[in-house]
C-alpha cells in the first residue's frame, strides 16, 4: 500500500479505531478463536468492541489457532484491518537453538543468522508476524539472570550478532517475505546494566559511556532495518526509558533514524507511576506517547484515551495518528492487508517441527557454542570404549533448552543418556543429586556408578528457570549439594570431566581445580545432548569461546576485558607492601578466572608473528594486520583469532583493549594458517566529550590473540599525512 493509501485509511478511521492500533493484548484475550473479556480486561473496563479494535496480540501462535482468531477478528473489524501477532521467538520456536549467550560463544554470526532464519521459518508457519528479538543489551554482571538473552560483554560482538539476527529473522530483502518475520530489537536501552545485577533495577551510566559501549549494538540492529524496537524497564539518565524523550525521540528516532514501531515492554507504561514520574495512568500514557512509544503492551494506559476519545487535545490526536500510522505501515510491510493469513501453513508447521534441516543447524550451533576451558593431560577426547559414569542433576533432568523456549517441549529432543550411548560403549546414569537437594541413596548410587566406570562425566549447573527474566542471584557458585557430590567424585581419583550447563557465568572456585576436563555449556538447546556427547568423544572439535569473562568471585563483578586503565593500574602480580596503592583487591587476583574470548581446542594451537603493513596511517586509511596460527599437533583444530586495539592517548580515557574484528579459522593438523585483518582507521572512532564519535590522531596499539588476555601486540600512529 502506498503512503497515500495508508493516510486515506487513517482518514476513514475513527479516533477510537486509531487508538485501538496502539493497544496490544495478551494471549488470553482470545480464547477458542474469539475475544473474551476476562481478568485484566475486565479490570481495565475493556468492552468486547475494544478488544476487537486492539491492533495486536502477543503470545498466540499455531497455524490453526491464528487462522481462527484472525478470521473471527476480521469479521468484527469495520475496516478489515488485520490483527498483528507477536511472540517471543528468542532462540527458536519449537526447535530450540542455543540461547543467545551461547550464540555469542560460537563467534559465528553466519550461524547465528541461520538459527534466526530457521526460527522465522518455523514460527511464520505457525502464524507469528513479529518476534521480540534480538535482545542486544550489553551485559557485564552475571548476577543478572538475563545475561542469557544477550550475546555478552563485548560491544563489537554484540553489534555483529545483532545485525546477523535481524537479517536472519527478516531475511535479506527490505521487507520480510512470508517465511520471515519482523524483528524487534530490545530493550532500548541499557537494560543490561542494572545496579547490583538486580532485576529491573536502576541503570545510571554516563551518556558518554552509554554511547561508547551500550548504544552500538542497538544501532547495528536499527541499521540492519529491524522493523521494531522495544523500550526497556529501567531508568536511564534519570528518566525511565519508556518516558524518556531524549532516548526515544532524540537518540533513537532522530540520530539512529529509526522509523519503525516502538513498543513498550510489558506494563512498562503503567510502571511509570511506580517509578515516580507519572501520577496517574493517564499521565503515564501522555508521557509514553510523547516519547514516541507507539504500542502499549498490556498497561491499558493508551486504553484510557478511549473514554475521552472525543475530547483529546489536538497534540494528542496528532501523536495518536502518527503512532497508528506506524503500526499500519508495519502491517502493510508484512503484507497483512494483502494476506491476513500470511505464512500460515499447518503442513509446513508440522514438517518444520522436526525437519532434519532445522535439527542440523541446531546441532551445529550447539556444537560450536560449547567452550572447552580445561583439558589437563589431554584427558579429552574420550575413546569410544571408555566406560562412563554420567552424573549430576542435568544427567537426569535433561534441562538443556534455557529460558524463553515456550514451545521447545514440542520438538523431539535426544536425551543425554541416549546421546552418550551413541558415542560410548558403556554408560551408567546416576545423577547423585538434584539441583538443590541431595539424598543419601542418590548420592551413593552415583558414587557406586563412578567407582565402576573409567571416567566420570558430571553435568552440573542450574535449571532453565534460574536464569532469564527475573532470576537475579547474589551467589553464583554451583549449589552446595552439587559441590559436595563433585568433591566426593574427585576423591575417587578417577578422571573427572565437569560440564557446566547454565544460562550465565558461574563462580567455579574449587570446581575448576577438581576438574580434569571442564566444558562450559550455555544452554545449548534441542540438540544439546548429542553436541555434548560428540564433543567429549572427539567426533566434534571444541571451538566455542567465552562471550563473557568468568569471574573468580561475586565480589569481583563486574569484571570485563574492555575496562579503563585507571591512574594506578595493576600491570603485574604484586609482591610486597609497596604495591598496595594500586587499583586492585587485596584478597583476590585482579584477573577473571577465564578471560573473555577464551576457549581451547583439542589441537595445540599457537598464535605467532603479529605484523602490520605500515607504522603510520591517515584517518581515511587502513592497516593490514597479520598473524599466524600454528597447529602443533596431530589433530585439526578450530579457533577464534581476535583483533583488539587500544588508543594510547585520547580526550577521554580509553579501554585497555577494544575488539575490532575476529575470524573463526580451522587449522589442519601440523599446519599453519596466516590470518589477515584489514582494520580501517574509521573503526577507531571513539565518543568525545561533545558526544560525537571521531578518530583521534596519535598512537594506537594493535593486539591479536586467541583470547583477550593473551595477546601479541604492535603499534601504529594515525597522522594527518602519512
Ligand atoms: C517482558 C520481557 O522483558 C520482554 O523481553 C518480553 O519480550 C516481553 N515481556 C513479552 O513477553
Amino acid at each position: 500500500m502506498s503512503e497515500q493509501k495508508i493516510e486515506k485509511l487513517l482518514d476513514k478511521m475513527t479516533i477510537t479505531e486509531q487508538i485501538g492500533q496502539l493497544i496490544q493484548l495478551s494471549a488470553d484475550a482470545f480464547q477458542h478463536g474469539k475475544a473474551v473479556i476476562s481478568g485484566p480486561f475486565v479490570a481495565n473496563h475493556m468492552s468486547q468492541e475494544d478488544m476487537y479494535n486492539a491492533g495486536s496480540v502477543l503470545g498466540i501462535s499455531g497455524a490453526k489457532t491464528v487462522r481462527d482468531v484472525q478470521s473471527d477478528y476480521l469479521t468484527h473489524s469495520r475496516l478489515h484491518i488485520p490483527l498483528l501477532f507477536m511472540a517471543d521467538v528468542v532462540h527458536g520456536y519449537e526447535t530450540i537453538y542455543p540461547i543467545p549467550l551461547a550464540l555469542g560463544a560460537t563467534f559465528n554470526p553466519e550461524l547465528a543468522k541461520q538459527t534466526a532464519a530457521m526460527a522465522a521459518r518455523e514460527s511464520s508457519a505457525g502464524g507469528v508476524h513479529v518476534t521480540f528479538a534480538p535482545m542486544v543489551d550489553l551485559v557485564r554482571d552475571p548476577r543478572w539472570g538475563r545475561v542469557m538473552e544477550s550475546t555478552g560483554e563485548d560491544p563489537y560482538l554484540n553489534a555483529v550478532m545483532a545485525e546477523a539476527q535481524v537479517a536472519g529473522f527478516q531475511g535479506d530483502d527490505d521487507t520480510p517475505d512470508q517465511q520471515h518475520i519482523a524483528a524487534c530489537v530490545k530493550h532500548f536501552a541499557a537494560y543490561g546494566a542494572p545496579e547490583g545485577g538486580k532485576e529491573y533495577n536502576t541503570v545510571d551510566i554516563s551518556e558518554w559511556r552509554f554511547r561508547e559501549q551500550y548504544l552500538p549494538a542497538y544501532e547495528a540492529a536499527v541499521k540492519a532495518k529491524s522493523l521494531l524496537v522495544m523500550t526497556s524497564f529501567n531508568t536511564l539518565f534519570g528518566v525511565p526509558a519508556t518516558a524518556n524523550q531524549k532516548l526515544m525521540r532524540d537518540i533513537l528516532r532522530r540520530e539512529l533514524d529509526f522509523h519503525g514501531v516502538l513498543i513498550s515492554d510489558w506494563a512498562a507504561i503503567a510502571e511509570l507511576i511506580k517509578h515516580g514520574v507519572a501520577g496517574s495512568l493517564r499521565e503515564a500514557a501522555d508521557k509514553a506517547l510523547s516519547a514516541g512509544v507507539d504500542i502499549d503492551m498490556m498497561s491499558f494506559a493508551y486504553a484510557r484515551y478511549l473514554a475521552e476519545a472525543a475530547d483529546l487535545s489536538p497534540e494528542l490526536t496528532r501523536l495518536i495518528r502518527q503512532s497508528a500510522k506506524r503500526v499500519l505501515v508495519l502491517k502493510d510491510t508484512l503484507g497483512l492487508f494483502d494476506d491476513p493469513f500470511r505464512g500460515l501453513n499447518e503442513e509446513i508447521e508440522a514438517k518444520e517441527l522436526s525437519s532434519s534441516a532445522n535439527r542440523a543447524v541446531a546441532l551445529k550451533a550447539a556444537e560450536e557454542s560449547l567452550v572447552l576451558l580445561k583439558n589437563q593431560g589431554n584427558v579429552l577426547p574420550l575413546s569410544h570404549s571408555t566406560r562412563i559414569a554420567l552424573v549430576g542433576p542435568v544427567a537426569s533432568s535433561n534441562d538443556l533448552l534455557g529460558s524463553w523456549s515456550w514451545k521447545g517441549e514440542n520438538a523431539p529432543m535426544p536425551t543425554l543418556e541416549s546421546a552418550f550411548r551413541s558415542e560410548f560403549a558403556s554408560v551408567l546414569v546416576a545423577s547423585g543429586t538434584d539441583y538443590h537437594a541431595i539424598t543419601k541413596s542418590k548420592f551413593n548410587a552415583a558414587i557406586a556408578a563412578a567407582r565402576q566406570q573409567d571416567v566420570i562425566v558430571a553435568l552440573v549447573g542450574l535449571p532453565s528457570s534460574e536464569s532469564g527474566e527475573s532470576s537475579s542471584l547474589t551467589d553464583l557458585q554451583l549449589p552446595a549439594e552439587q559441590r559436595q557430590l563433585l568433591k566426593a567424585l574427585r576423591d575417587l581419583n578417577k578422571p573427572l570431566i565437569v560440564v557446566v550447563v547454565s544460562g550465565r557465568p558461574h563462580v567455579l572456585g574449587e570446581v575448576n581445580d577438581w576438574a580434569d576436563g571442564l566444558i562450559y555449556a550455555l544452554f545449548p538447546g534441542t540438540m544439546g545432548a548429542p553436541a555434548i556427547a560428540k564433543l567429549l568423544s572427539g567426533a566434534v572439535s571444541p571451538s566455542g569461546h567465552l562471550p563473557m569473562s568468568l569471574p573468580r568471585s561475586v565480589g569481583q563483578i563486574p569484571v570485563y576485558y574492555n575496562h579503563f586503565n585507571t591512574g594506578r593500574p595493576l600491570t603485574y602480580t604484586p609482591t610486597d607492601d609497596q604495591d598496595r596503592y594500586l587499583s586492585r583487591y587485596i584478597d583476590s587476583p585482579d584477573t577473571p578466572l577465564y578471560p573473555f574470548g577464551f576457549g581451547l581446542s583439542y589441537a595445540d594451537l599457537v598464535l605467532t608473528g603479529c605484523q602490520i603493513d605500515r607504522d603510520t596511517v591517515t584517518k581515511d586509511g587502513q592497516v593490514r594486520v597479520t598473524a599466524t596460527v600454528e597447529n602443533r599437533s596431530e589433530v585439526p583444530g578450530t579457533t577464534v583469532v581476535q583483533l583488539y586495539t587500544r588508543q594510547m592517548v585520547g580526550e577521554t580515557v580509553q579501554p585497555v583493549q577494544v575488539q575490532r574484528a575476529f575470524k573463526k579459522v580451522a587449522v589442519p593438523a601440523n599446519q599453519s594458517l596466516k590470518v589477515e585483518f584489514v582494520l580501517s582507521v574509521a573503526q577507531l572512532a571513539s565518543v568525545h566529550l561533545d558526544m560525537k564519535r571521531r578518530v583521534d590522531l596519535g598512537e594506537y596499539q594493535v593486539m591479536v590473540g586467541l583470547d583477550a588476555a593473551n595477546v601479541l601486540s604492535t603499534e601504529f600512529v594515525v597522522r594527518e599525512v602519512e
